[in-house]
């Protein structure tokens, strides 16, 4: 898209929304606004909820209403909860274990709803695993604000010297090494899964559909620093702590129903995300 064409609206003006709506015709949307921090949903319900639920209900009445039926909704695999088996199929039990997953969870059931109510709508749900990387010119990538919640970021920010070491978080899981084991996909293989995702919207007779957007495979967390230190020549001190509440032991994706149905499979690994999360660090 012309970078001149862009235009930045909170979901929850929805006049502006609706000013959007009538001056341009949309054939789809993909929906990837919302807040996104486990830690702030717990302190800020209501944010989250405003947010990411009211931000999404305004977004589906305003599409309706310009006859705009096709979406694609960025969830997440935090909806697995602790899963009691991997890898996660799209059809495990859903959970949630603090208000960011709930808005995820409420959001895929709002999908469903509108879906069912008229078969006009198609609607595809991408759970994400843990995307990390950037993409190779630089331009697109994760270098967050203020403590970062999550691994990769955090590592990015030891390794630069903004923060003294990374504290792991837990080495007591049933787990090759004893910490947490994750399926981390390159934003790049995510951003070509919405693409995936589109193509089936456009193509094909989609009710409403959810697809895993992981590699299928677990790293634990000290793989995952092995690899940032190989990638970086850095070392990463680390502090070795108790659990984080609320995490999971093991949590990877079955890929197999994105690959058959969407002709989509991840093509980088680990090796490939460390040097793109490197130079936003
Ligand atoms: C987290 C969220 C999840 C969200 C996802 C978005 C929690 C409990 N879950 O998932 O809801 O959808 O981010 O990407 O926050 N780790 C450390 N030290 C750190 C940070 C992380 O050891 O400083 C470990 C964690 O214990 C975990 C792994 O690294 O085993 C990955 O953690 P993280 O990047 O936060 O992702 P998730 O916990 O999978």
């Amino acid at each position: 898209m012309d970078p001149e064409q862009l235009c930045f609206i909170d979901l929850r003006d929805k006049p502006a929304l609706e000013k959007l709506f009538s001056s341009t015709k949309f054939d789809a949307v993909i929906h990837f606004a919302g807040l996104k921090a486990v830690g702030e949903s717990v302190q800020k319900p209501l944010l989250y909820y405003n947010n990411n639920i009211i931000g999404t209900v305004n977004l589906l009445e305003v599409m309706s209403a310009h006859g705009c039926k096709m979406l694609v909704f960025s969830s997440s695999a935090t909806v697995y909860g602790w899963p009691e088996e991997v890898p996660c199929t799209e059809d495990f039990p859903l959970s949630a274990a603090n208000p960011y997953g709930r808005t995820k969870l409420f959001i895929e059931e709002i999908c469903r709803d509108v879906q069912k109510s008229d078969d006009e709508w198609k609607v595809i749900l991408l759970r994400y695993f843990n995307p990390v990387g950037a993409h190779p010119s630089g331009h697109i990538g994760e270098d967050p604000r203020g403590v970062p919640n999550n691994l990769m970021p955090y590592v990015q920010q030891v390794a630069v010297g903004r923060r003294p070491h990374l504290t792991v978080y837990g080495n007591d899981y049933k787990t090759k090494d004893g910490t947490g084991v994750r399926d981390y996909i390159h934003v790049v293989d995510l951003a070509d899964g919405h693409i995936a995702a589109l193509k089936k919207l456009f193509d094909s007779k989609t009710a409403c559909e959810v697809y895993n957007l992981g590699t299928g495979k677990g790293t634990t967390v000290l793989e995952m620093v092995a690899a940032f230190e190989k990638a970086s020549g850095k070392q990463i001190p680390l502090v070795i702590a108790g659990r984080r509440p609320g995490d999971a032991e093991t949590v990877y994706a079955s890929t197999e129903k994105a690959e058959r149905e969407l002709n989509w499979k991840a093509k980088y690994g680990i090796d490939e995300m460390c040097p793109g999360s490197m130079e936003l660090g």
